[in-house]
């Protein structure tokens, strides 16, 4: 469409409306200062002015005055004129920039500083008559960016579930978990597979309560202080099957399912009943599963009252011997971290008289437990996950007996959550904890992660579940990439177009399209540091993630992490030190005894 009729047409309505101004502003100072009215708006008034006939326009009337109220009349249509001009140019679709056509502070109003501060009055009624410190009002999510700059802090509230997905080094550790952790008011529990989160806030959360620290791989090397009874939590069949499914996951991720894998989980979890109910322990377990015919088990579980499950597992020791041979090896497979002797010690009671871990206590004090895992073969992920889940049931039932809700709410911050915490119900879990008070935050690598995990159907269960999403650096899959594109949406962009004919003569042309807000390959490059923030029943926003080292708490955090990264390298040094002299006296020929001959 060419431009230059508007353009005349604009020019034409602005005249008209100056001149206009001209002739109220005369009739306005006539009426205030008592003055006969000029002559009428109209060809007469027009013409006088044009041809500067001023005492005809404004007969008896002092110009100065009317040349201040017509400027004073054209302020006061320029205010409302350009405020709406920088509105709309401030949220006009712009094909270059997709911040307009985000969430803008209304649409996430609820995330912001007073949304959120009311949402927790609403939800912790332990907050009633007290000031709110910024860490009662919810778990900090980023900076909220406008078109004009930074925005407020958004804060998720203490009934939704967060689900973060974000590549490599975008971030997760240091502007999600450590921040969450650090501010949260009640019990935390904390997952990873490295000493990064534990090594920068264990000083901090030590001030607010107990720190525990599950490590069987020597992550830290701190050593042991504590030890937990894992099967001190099963009392049933159903208990022992959710005990064997955490061994059991990893495997079903990296393979599928298949028969030798069920068969593997029931077996196990007639294992744990009877070692549960007969106080044999996780040692129990273990050398039961070394031998497929001990049928030491299988007199317990009569005896304790559980004859299905002892026919069941007479029937499956009884069985064709390969079957039995493969079931039984696809078991041990799944339980091989109780193969390894420091695991064993942090799940079995010890003659040294360590602490033992309550995990029905913990969901309402206001400790941290970390809990951390290597991936891969002997990891002791599968107890991660069993001790996590125990918490996380206890803490259920605690928010039963208290009314509904743990106030303060419980921190469940599920870092690296595919690799070392692979709940098999998690998913059905984050629509279960948004009203208990039990806030679960799982950072994923990727959504594929997920997938892999808990099946399309389980991560598309998390994904709908989750309250807030965060997308962030590294989302390098062409599918997921393109679906957060569809979910962020399109918007309308006008693009000028010049166009030159054969007599030189240059028309412009102004055309709207619809377009993706940010299109795949957008996603794709999202710079690190930023992330794409999904709230339910608002728009997608675009928030700057704020990293510890950022933050309030920089200077004593980066002190924290300082001296218990220095304490590990120490340990690390005196470990090598001992390994080498225990290799040199394997060499070194026994001294001689002076007595001798
Ligand atoms: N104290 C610090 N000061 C400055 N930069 C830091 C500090 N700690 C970490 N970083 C940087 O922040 C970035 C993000 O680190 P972070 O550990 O949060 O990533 P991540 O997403 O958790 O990665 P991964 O997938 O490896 O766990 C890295 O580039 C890291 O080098
Ligand atoms: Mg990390």
């Amino acid at each position: 469409m060419p431009l230059t009729p508007f353009v005349l047409l604009g020019a034409c309505w602005t005249g008209i409306v100056l001149v206009w101004l001209a002739w109220a502003a005369g009739r306005l100072t006539a009426w205030v200062s008592g003055r006969p009215a000029g002559p009428a708006f109209g060809q007469g008034f027009i013409v006088a002015v044009l041809h500067s006939q001023w005492e005809t326009a404004y007969p008896g009337i002092n110009r100065a005055v009317v040349a201040g109220v017509f400027a004073a009349l054209v302020a006061v249509l320029l205010v409302p004129l350009t405020g709406g001009w920088v509105w709309w140019q401030a949220r006009r679709g712009r094909a270059d920039d997709p911040l307009p056509s985000l969430a803008h502070t209304r649409e996430v109003a609820g995330l912001a500083p007073a949304g959120a501060a009311a949402r927790a009055k609403d939800l912790r009624p332990g907050l009633a008559g007290k000031p709110l410190q910024p860490a009662d009002i919810g778990l900090p999510l980023g900076v909220l960016q406008l078109p004009g700059g930074d925005g407020p802090l958004l804060r998720a509230s203490w009934e939704d579930g967060i689900l973060a997905v974000m590549g490599p080094r975008a971030m997760k550790t240091t502007a999600i978990a450590v921040p969450q952790i650090v501010d949260a008011p009640g019990a935390v529990l904390a997952t990873s597979n490295r000493a990064d989160v534990w090594a920068t806030t264990h000083r901090r959360r030590a001030q607010a309560g107990r720190v525990w620290l599950f490590d069987p791989q020597a992550i830290t090397r701190t050593g042991q202080s504590w030890w937990w009874d894992p099967l001190a939590a099963v009392a049933t069949v159903e208990d022992a099957a959710r005990m064997a499914s955490h061994f059991v996951q990893p495997m079903r991720r990296d393979r599928g399912e298949d028969f030798w894998l069920l068969a593997a989980e029931d077996l196990l979890a007639s294992l744990f009943l009877a070692a549960a109910t007969s106080g044999a322990g996780m040692n129990g377990v273990q050398t039961w599963l070394a031998d497929a015919t001990d049928d030491e088990p299988v007199g317990r579980l009569f005896d304790l009252g559980y004859p299905q499950t002892a026919r069941a597992l007479r029937g499956r020791q009884n069985g064709a011997a390969e079957t039995r041979d493969g079931i039984y090896e696809t078991a041990r497979t799944a339980a091989r971290c109780l193969q390894d002797p420091r695991v064993m010690a942090w799940v079995t009671a010890s003659d040294e008289p360590l602490p033992r871990f309550d995990p029905d206590a913990f969901p309402v004090s206001t400790d941290t437990i970390y809990l951390l895992s290597k991936d891969g073969a002997g990891s002791s992920g599968p107890l991660v996950a069993a001790l996590t889940d125990q918490i996380m049931r206890y803490a259920v039932r605690r928010a039963e007996a208290l009314g509904g809700r743990l106030d303060p709410p419980m921190l469940c911050m599920l870092d690296e959550a595919a690799n070392i915490c692979p709940l098999a119900d998690l998913p059905q879990l984050y629509s279960h904890f948004g009203g208990r008070g039990i806030n679960l935050v799982t950072i994923l690598q990727t959504y594929q992660q997920g997938t892999t995990v808990w099946g399309e159907r389980g991560m598309g269960i998390l994904w709908g579940a989750a309250t807030i999403k965060l997308v962030g650096a590294g989302a390098d899959d062409p599918r997921f990439a393109s679906d957060i594109s569809t979910l962020i949406g399109e918007h309308d962009v006008a693009t000028l177009s010049l166009t030159r004919d054969a007599t030189g003569y240059v028309s412009r042309q102004v055309s709207v399209r619809r377009q993706r807000i940010l299109g795949p390959e957008d996603i794709r490059a999202i710079a690190r540091g930023t992330a794409i923030l999904f709230a339910t029943g608002s728009r997608a926003a675009l928030v700057a993630l704020q990293p510890w080292f950022r933050g309030a708490h920089a200077v004593t955090l980066t002190e924290d992490t300082a001296a218990a990264v220095a304490a590990i390298s120490d340990a690390a040094d005196r470990e090598r030190l001992q390994a080498v002299i225990a290799e040199a006296d394997r060499y070194l020929p026994a001294p001689r005894d002076p007595g001798g001959p």
